[in-house]
């Protein structure tokens, strides 16, 4: 996937692992069937420490300024909690604009490069699994952004992130994803890879598991005179999949948009921006 790749999530081949689970303050009930540790992969020092630096493009004026508006928006007058808030790249000038912002967020690395940004006090994170987590308070908006939702490798896990995001809205409150549609119109039979970026620093291409629904990007990043290699394991869904997760938290679709500017969504587009919201 080009621009809003899934790909750029970069794990230096670590293995899935278990993630901690922290309730800070009521515990979540679980599925009988719910996993003990997510299926996350783990993102480490070396990439967190990249991130700002790989992720230039998106953390653009031209990519943030309408997103932090969207977000904005929807925030209101209340608190906003970023799932997966990785290295702050929009939770912190989301903050900046003025919004209480709280985040969840898996990798001790990545929340490091956020706290060298930003102090505890302005911008709380809570180590732990999105679908799990419990933070306190009630939030007016939930989001989680750059195809984030496909971190979690099971159906169960993903809808447990929407249960969880539900759990943290107000009355009226709404639930944000950001997710690239999944690349399956440019795997013509007989064919097992899709390029999503084939530029000089970085070559780029998915492979699938089409029972599964798993998606692996693999990564050929340029480092001088060689190329570091990365795979990442993704779980992929439709929309209409996430509207279904959507209903069995107690969430309606209130808009699905193409871009951060509201362009409609087609079916040629390559993302979407879904904006689920809690009953009154
Ligand atoms: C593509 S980055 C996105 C970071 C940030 N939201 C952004 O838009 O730049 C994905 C992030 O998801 C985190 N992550 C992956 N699985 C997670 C999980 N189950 N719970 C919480 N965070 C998770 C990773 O550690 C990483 O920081």
């Amino acid at each position: 996937m080009r621009g809003n790749c899934v790909g750029r999530r970069l794990v230096d081949g670590a293995t899935p692992r278990g993630g901690e689970r922290k309730c800070v303050d009521s515990a979540p009930r679980y599925p009988a069937k719910w996993p003990p540790v997510t299926s996350s992969e783990l993102w480490t020092r070396a990439t967190a420490d990249r991130y700002d630096a790989e992720e230039k493009e998106m953390s653009s004026a031209a990519v943030l300024t309408p997103t932090l508006a969207f977000l904005a928006e929807l925030a209101g007058k209340g608190r906003a909690l970023e799932f997966a808030i990785g290295t702050g790249r929009v939770g912190v000038p989301l903050r900046e604009r003025g919004v209480p912002v709280a985040g969840i967020e898996l990798s001790e690395h990545m929340s490091a490069v956020l706290r060298r940004k930003v102090d505890e006090d302005t911008l709380p994170v809570v180590i732990g699994d999105m679908a799990t987590t419990v933070v306190p308070g009630e939030f007016t908006l939930v989001y989680l952004l750059y195809n984030t939702i496909t971190n979690l490798l099971t159906q169960d896990e993903q809808v447990e992130c929407f249960r969880n995001a539900a759990r943290h809205l107000g009355p009226g409150g709404r639930f944000v994803i950001e997710l690239g549609v999944p690349p399956l119109r440019f795997l013509p039979p007989g064919q097992v890879a899709v390029p999503f970026d084939v530029s000089d620093q970085h070559l780029g291409f998915d492979t699938f598991d089409l029972v599964e629904q798993i998606l692996v990007s693999h990564h050929f990043t340029r480092e001088g005179d060689h190329y570091r290699r990365d795979d990442s394991r993704h779980r992929y869904a439709w929309p209409a999949e996430l509207d279904l997760m959507a209903r069995i938290a107690g969430l309606e679709l209130e808009r699905r948009v193409a871009d951060w500017d509201g362009a409609p969504f087609t079916q040629d587009s390559v993302k979407h921006i879904s904006v689920w919201r809690k009953p009154t």
